[in-house]
């Protein structure tokens, strides 16, 4: 009887997968539907920085007594006029009290001050663990590597003196060195790591001549990225690493788990086949491990990390120039949307 269960950031999970943050984890019955289908944990859809934006507006209006709404705020995010943070906090404290797995809030800001108010008053909610998404999306042409990240350390460390649950960060690879700023922010005492953001883009219409915003949702290629970087992680900081992008299936799991990752967090596939696929992906897995006489998943973890590799040359250039020179090798190991 194989035994799935792990510990994120210090709190027991009855398994490694995780509901991401999506419009999906933002309604109450589809979230108690994930606990039904087996889900270990749930990150619920994030509160913004544009939601508590919105109501600040919204009371300034109130005060000034006039019909003022700041108009990009409602063009650009019309779906939060009714999502204002207090209704956020609500559900997120209805949320937890009506599951009985581990329920992570999620935090999106800008502003240093929504930061620190919102990780407070999420955790005031009872939540277990909150997930901070520094969702930091290169725009700025006269700001260096280092004041982004000095100023995404300082907002961790102010939020610390606030909150006494584990925090979680959840990046994009956008970083020069996502290594070194993942270490720095460990030693500081980040609990865990999402690895990674997806930074969505816009695409163009080219018979309108328009911006779309369409919604992507991950293919299978798209874990070769969280993979590589579990499996760099693994054995080199403290935190946990939960994996993120492109995990559609079991042996997705599996994988990450070889690399060296503590949980994953899934929200395409859910999309795709429905939230049912975390029972099948729990059936998978552990159909995986029986078959490998694996009894636990700290028997295999961190297996296929850079630490344990058999290969040393895995996670280097070497790799990279052998399949590029090699272009037959990399066709047939193209994997399956
Ligand atoms: C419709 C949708 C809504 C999302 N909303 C959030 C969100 O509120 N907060 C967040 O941190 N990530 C959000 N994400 C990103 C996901 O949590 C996840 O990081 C990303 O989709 C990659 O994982 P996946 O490959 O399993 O989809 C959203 C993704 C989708 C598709």
């Amino acid at each position: 009887m194989s035994d799935l269960t792990t510990n994120y950031m210090g709190i027991p999970l009855k398994n490694p997968i995780i509901a991401g943050a999506s419009k999906l984890t933002s309604n109450l019955e589809t979230i108690k539907k994930m606990e039904e289908s087996g889900a270990g944990a749930v990150v619920t859809a994030s509160l913004f920085e544009e939601q508590v934006q919105l109501e600040r507006f919204k009371m300034d209006d109130e005060r000034e007594k006039t019909s003022y709404r700041h108009p990009e705020m409602i063009t650009v995010f019309p779906e939060l006029e009714h999502a204002g943070p207090k209704e956020h906090l609500y559900w997120v404290q209805k949320t937890k009290e009506s599951l009985s797995i581990p329920v992570i809030g999620s935090l999106n800001a800008v502003h240093k001050e929504t930061w620190i108010e919102y990780a407070k008053r999420l955790e005031e909610t009872g939540i277990d663990a909150l997930e901070l998404n520094f969702y930091a999306s290169p725009k700025q042409f006269d700001r260096d590597a280092v004041s982004i990240e000095e100023e995404q350390i300082a907002i961790l460390k102010q939020i610390q003196t606030e909150v006494k649950i584990p925090l979680s960060v959840k990046l994009s690879s956008f970083y020069t060195n996502p290594l070194h700023f993942i270490s720095r922010l460990d030693q500081e005492g980040v609990k865990g790591f999402v690895l990674f953001n997806q930074l969505f883009q816009p695409d163009i219409d080219i018979n309108r001549e328009k911006n779309v915003f369409l919604l992507h949702l991950s293919r299978r290629a798209d874990n070769r990225l969280p993979l590589r970087y579990a499996g760099l992680l693994s054995g080199n900081i403290r935190a946990d690493i939960c994996s993120n992008t492109g995990i559609l299936a079991g042996e997705d799991i599996v994988k990450m788990i070889l690399a060296g990752a503590t949980c994953v967090q899934v929200v395409s596939t859910l999309y795709k086949n429905g939230v049912e696929q975390i029972g099948k992906m729990l059936n998978d897995l552990k159909a995986w491990m029986e078959r490998k006489g694996y009894g636990s998943l700290d028997a295999f973890r961190g297996k296929m990390s850079k630490q344990y590799s058999k290969d040393p040359w895995v996670y280097t250039r070497a790799q990279y120039v052998k399949l590029l020179m090699n272009p037959k090798d990399l066709l047939e190991n193209d994997p399956a949307p």
